[in-house]
């Protein structure tokens, strides 16, 4: 059992010790961005010298994925009838150490991280979360078998949120960081699940994880860490107010300068339209042209007929209300008039809205293909086939989609908010004729300010070839990897590191 980490076939950069707490990582588990940023933003630290490490549960399918994974203790937890377990290993795609905390009563069922079958949260989900934050906060506390103990906690939206109200008052704790992907997730539970759980009575108050009668798990990530963010500057002040802040903007504001907003990275291993494997074409700025085959082969996988002069629009995500994709329904009867515009969808959510997208690729089947789970191969085919991309979006704390669109040449067309007015550049004729325009933005998400961004994409398509190849290539050549998020992370953990010697000094005077 007891092994050190210098088993392990990475070498630990000096620097700071970051450990990253996350309910998923791809491609161990993924349900959304999350995951995406849970795995490339460590591996960005530890490119830059830094040691971190991630921990999410130890579900089926991320213990099948784990590289070198050994188990390196074991202990006895408040309501669990076995034994928990530190599984270590090593990421599947970075020299990054990943430990798994397996408790198989909580986190040894497949599929979907927080949802049963038929798409219901887990009845447990509250006791499932407060054991992992135990089990995070156990290993902040330096346990022997791992040898390793963080400068630093970075917890990740609401199954993290206990770990720095739990840590708030040991003398040996971390700094602590808390980021928020999504407000509109919360962990919100009644006051009986508060006292089944066997939380410290004391937590119970409206400076504590008390909302509206209600246990927040997401309040103990934003009350209780040194410092806050979410995923893009916009985002950020977006959510100090009412109509964002999902009833949480009062605090948001009130914690003043803890709270920022850093813009998510992309993996730009992963996302490389010059080297996906996955796409049937590699192709880069300089060969552009070469996109289309992946058309071709889009059009072919989605049963489409193959046409280089279709105007092909995509569209991945979750079919929940965030989303807007209401919106493309509501236009898509005027849109698909023009025979020569198709749409593929690759999305998984709501049985309703999973339904409608099926009734509309039957009702046009020469225009509409639709593939209705998550799928990465798809998602991938899908940014290096479309010509433009579709993100209306009520809200969207950062989006990673559009991101990947711009990389693979596929200008976004997006409802301006959070981080979609934050990445990309509305193609205005000055902003065109600059050569600085990245795709299009409207105001508002309304179904006829998308139809109307919608049609000012295709006649730019269709009219000015040049100019729609410039305005794809700008996109293509902005810089949006993590390198310089992770540099503001960084900055963030030293103010972290800093804040918590003054708590420290202050709770001494
Ligand atoms: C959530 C947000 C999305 C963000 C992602 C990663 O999924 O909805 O906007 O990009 O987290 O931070």
């Amino acid at each position: 059992m007891e092994q050190s980490l210098s088993t392990l076939s990475v070498v630990a950069p000096a620097g700071l010790r970051i450990l990253m707490a996350s309910s998923e990582a791809h491609p161990l588990i993924k349900t959304g961005g999350l995951a995406d940023v849970a795995a490339s933003l460590p591996a960005a630290l530890r490119q830059l010298g830094h040691d971190a490490r991630l921990i999410i549960p130890a579900y089926p399918r991320a213990a099948r994925q784990l590289r070198e994974s050994r188990p390196m203790c074991e202990f006895k937890m408040p309501g669990c009838r076995v034994g928990v377990r530190i599984l270590e290993g090593l990421h599947p795609d970075h020299d990054l150490p990943v430990y798994l905390v397996d408790a198989p009563e909580s986190f040894g069922r497949e599929g979907n991280p927080y949802t049963d079958l038929s798409g219901r949260d887990w009845g447990d989900n509250a006791e499932r979360f407060l054991l992992f934050c135990r089990v995070i906060v156990l290993i902040t506390q330096g346990l022997p078998a791992l040898g390793w103990k963080p400068d630093v906690l970075h917890g990740n939206d609401w199954q993290t949120g206990l770990a720095p109200a739990l840590l708030k008052d040991l003398p040996e704790r971390p700094a602590t960081v808390f980021t928020i992907h999504n407000l509109a997730y919360q962990g919100l539970f009644d006051r009986a699940t508060y006292e089944r759980i066997g939380l410290p009575a004391a937590l119970w108050s409206l400076s504590g994880l008390e909302f509206h009668q209600r246990l927040s798990f997401i309040k103990g990530g934003i009350v209780f860490s040194d410092r806050v963010n979410t995923v893009s500057p916009t985002y950020a002040a977006e959510v100090r107010t009412p109509r964002f802040g999902c009833g949480l903007d009062g605090l948001l504001r009130q914690i003043g300068h803890r709270f920022s907003g850093i813009l998510n990275g992309i993996d730009y291993q992963d996302w490389n339209p010059a080297s996906d494997p996955l796409i049937l074409q590699n192709y880069d700025r300089d060969s552009f042209g070469l996109k289309a085959e992946n058309k071709l082969d889009l059009q072919r996988e989605f049963g489409l007929p193959r046409s280089e002069d279709a105007f092909v629009l995509g569209y991945i995500g979750r079919l929940v209300e965030q989303k807007g994709v209401d919106l493309i329904l509501a236009i898509l009867p005027e849109l698909l008039r023009d025979p020569r515009i198709q749409l593929v969808v690759v999305a998984a959510g709501e049985r309703q809205t999973e339904q409608a997208l099926h009734d509309l690729a039957a009702r046009h089947p020469r225009q509409v293909g639709v593939f209705i789970g998550y799928d990465e191969t798809r998602a991938h085919r899908i940014e290096a086939g479309c010509d433009a991309f579709l993100m209306p979006s009520r809200f969207e704390p950062c989006g990673l989609n559009q991101i990947y669109s711009l990389r693979y040449g596929t200008p976004p067309i997006a409802h301006r908010t959070g981080g979609l007015a934050d990445t990309i550049i509305h193609a205005t004729p000055d902003m065109l004729v600059q050569g600085a325009a990245t795709g299009f933005l409207f105001d508002e998400p309304q179904p006829q300010n998308l139809l109307n961004a919608i049609q000012q994409a295709l006649q730019l398509y269709r009219d000015n070839p040049d100019g729609w190849r410039r305005l794809a290539t700008t996109g293509m050549s902005q810089d949006l990897s993590w390198e310089a998020s992770a540099r503001q992370y960084l900055q963030l953990y030293s103010d972290a590191i800093a804040e918590r010697q003054t708590r420290i000094n202050a709770a001494w005077a």
